[in-house]
């Protein structure tokens, strides 16, 4: 996932990933262009999309980055 990237590559965003990929934060909140949005093979699944309803600045090309592989 896009959060395993960030990982693993020891890129310091503060708080980023806070509950490691479980689904249970919305600190990994990215917001795509809607090409990027667009081009991603997977939507989001409903548990993501309640965890985004949390997420500051929701937009309609909102993800959540452990969500996206
Ligand atoms: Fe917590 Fe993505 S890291 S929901």
């Amino acid at each position: 996932s896009l959060l395993d990237i960030i990982v693993n590559n020891e890129l310091d965003i503060d708080g980023y990933g806070a509950c490691e990929g479980t689904l249970t934060c919305s600190t990994c909140h990215l917001i795509l262009t809607k090409e990027d949005y667009d081009r991603l093979p997977e939507k989001p699944t409903d548990e993501e999309l309640d965890m985004l309803d949390l997420a500051f600045d929701l937009t309609d090309t909102s993800r959540l980055g452990c969500q996206i592989i």
